[in-house]
């Protein structure tokens, strides 16, 4: 974490004991512990939901769940989440998480591949997308949930910025970074949304559908 982070994170909310917990979890005993959201990511994403003031929200790539609690803890009355995780691995770990928490019951979580579970949905039944999965089918899997996103509704990509990558010089086998490069210079010419990228962590892109 830099400087700047840590001042940050001193001068924010609190990250909630369990997440805190996860977030350790994830870095300790998964290989993977980056993919998880963290505090700043975490507070950013409950102050998103509480102004969108979404009915439906979903999540692509629960991984532990931490953005998933995140976005549950930012959800009104009735209101409620389906998340999408594709390593049948990771369900124990994921129930475990949300077990544990008292926004569990707002959380539906499926196990599959978002690319077919998305197509089960009717469209425009969205109000908020969080996009979090396989950097390489990004485009992909955005022209299949754009139609389940209500008009007025949003969607908000992770990593968009990939590790600065998107800058720096293409290697030829870098899959991830190329699927994040096709995603960001379509979106820029995509009339069908306003987009805003905000430099936050490892760039989260704001996507408003017209
Ligand atoms: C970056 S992690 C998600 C992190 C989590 N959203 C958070 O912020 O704490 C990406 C997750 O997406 C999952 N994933 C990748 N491709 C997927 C797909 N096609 N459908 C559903 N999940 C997918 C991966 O298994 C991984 O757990």
């Amino acid at each position: 974490m830099d400087s700047i982070e840590e001042y940050i994170v001193e001068h924010i909310d609190s990250e909630p004991d369990l997440l805190k917990q996860m977030y350790r979890d994830a870095q300790v005993k998964l290989l993977h512990g980056g993919m998880s959201s963290g505090h700043l990511q975490g507070r950013l994403l409950k102050m998103f939901v509480q102004m969108i003031r979404p009915s439906r929200v979903l999540e692509i790539g629960t991984y532990t769940g931490y953005s998933a609690l995140c976005i549950a803890e930012g959800l009104g009355g009735n209101a409620s989440l389906d998340t999408i995780e594709i390593d049948d691995e990771m369900e124990d770990i994921i129930r475990d998480n949300f077990s544990r928490s008292s926004y569990s019951d707002k959380i539906k979580l499926i196990i599959g591949d978002a690319n077919d579970v998305v197509l089960q949905y009717d469209d425009s039944t969205f109000d908020l997308i969080f996009m979090d999965g396989n950097k390489r089918d990004y485009l992909q899997l955005y022209e299949k949930i754009l139609p389940k996103t209500k008009q007025g509704g949003f969607i908000i990509a992770d990593n968009t910025l990939w590790h600065g990558k998107v800058v720096e010089e293409l290697k030829s086998n870098d899959w991830q970074t190329k699927g994040i490069l096709e995603f960001n210079d379509n979106l820029k010419s995509d009339d069908r949304v306003e987009k805003v990228i905000l430099p936050v962590r490892d760039g989260l892109t704001l996507i408003r559908k017209k």
